[in-house]
């Protein structure tokens, strides 16, 4: 495992860029996994600005997203589709018909799943995944509990995420109340993970995910059993492992 300090949020995101610019240079048809969140907001902008320059080229790169919401269409401002084309996708010239999220309208769950994993697999494996870490450990939406062997399957969200979430909807009702996400396996079988974290709340889940025993209880532990990951943490992520590293 590789952990990188950064002094803060700005140098973070620079550095995740580098790597994931570093990984479209070395293979131009390259299959990213991507995450949404607040944390690689920064490194999407990163990586637009060098794409605007000229310095990158997205035009064969695959991409399959960790997680969506079950019932969210792709043009509502909550899901992660539109997440993705708003922050990423619609300002880089990647192919859309390669880049994937599950889909959120199909009714059919299990039909969502299947087609997930055998987009994974058609493609040939993620080589690089990006996570973001949860103050609670959990990886995409692998909460504390999820058993380590799952590919993609859908989530019963927590009533404290679903009330949480309801500030961003007209109504309580019309807060997705389920998820997909991609699985603990899944994302292990990645032949590199990149993980990014920034603030002080996340330093914890650092801790517990990085230092701590490898448990259901901690998704993002698992990490700690993949033999090519780097973590890129600003100063205040980072601040109580720094003595185990230093
Ligand atoms: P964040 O989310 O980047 O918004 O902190 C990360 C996560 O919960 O996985």
């Amino acid at each position: 495992m590789k952990i990188v300090v950064a002094e803060d949020y700005n140098q973070m995101s620079r550095m995740a860029a580098n790597l994931i610019s570093a990984q479209v240079i070395m293979k131009p048809n390259c299959v990213l996994g991507l995450a949404t969140g607040s944390t690689p907001i920064g490194m999407y902008n990163q990586l637009i600005e060098w794409y605007k320059k000229g310095d990158i080229d997205f035009s064969q790169v695959t991409s399959i997203n960790l997680d969506e919401y079950r019932g969210l269409a792709p043009d509502n401002d909550q899901s992660y589709r539109y997440f993705m084309d708003t922050h990423f996708f619609n300002h880089i010239n990647i192919d859309k018909k390669r880049t994937h999220v599950p889909d959120g309208l199909e009714p059919d769950a299990n039909k969502v799943c299947r087609d997930y994993n055998k987009i994974i697999t058609d493609c040939g494996g993620i080589d690089l995944q990006l996570l973001g870490i949860g103050i609670n450990g959990h990886i995409g939406f692998n909460e504390p509990g999820t058993a380590f062997e799952k590919e993609t399957h859908v989530v019963d969200l927590a009533e404290s995420t679903i009330r949480a979430n309801s500030r961003f909807f007209a109504s309580l009702d019309e807060v997705p109340k389920q998820a997909y996400t991609m699985g603990i396996k899944t994302i292990m079988q990645a032949k590199k993970i990149l993980v990014v974290a920034n603030g002080k709340e996340k330093a914890q889940a650092i801790k517990d995910a990085f230092f701590g025993p490898i448990l259901p209880k901690v998704p993002g532990s698992v990490l700690q059993l993949h033999n090519d990951v780097t973590l890129i943490g600003d100063k205040e992520a980072l601040s109580l492992i720094l003595d185990e590293i230093e």
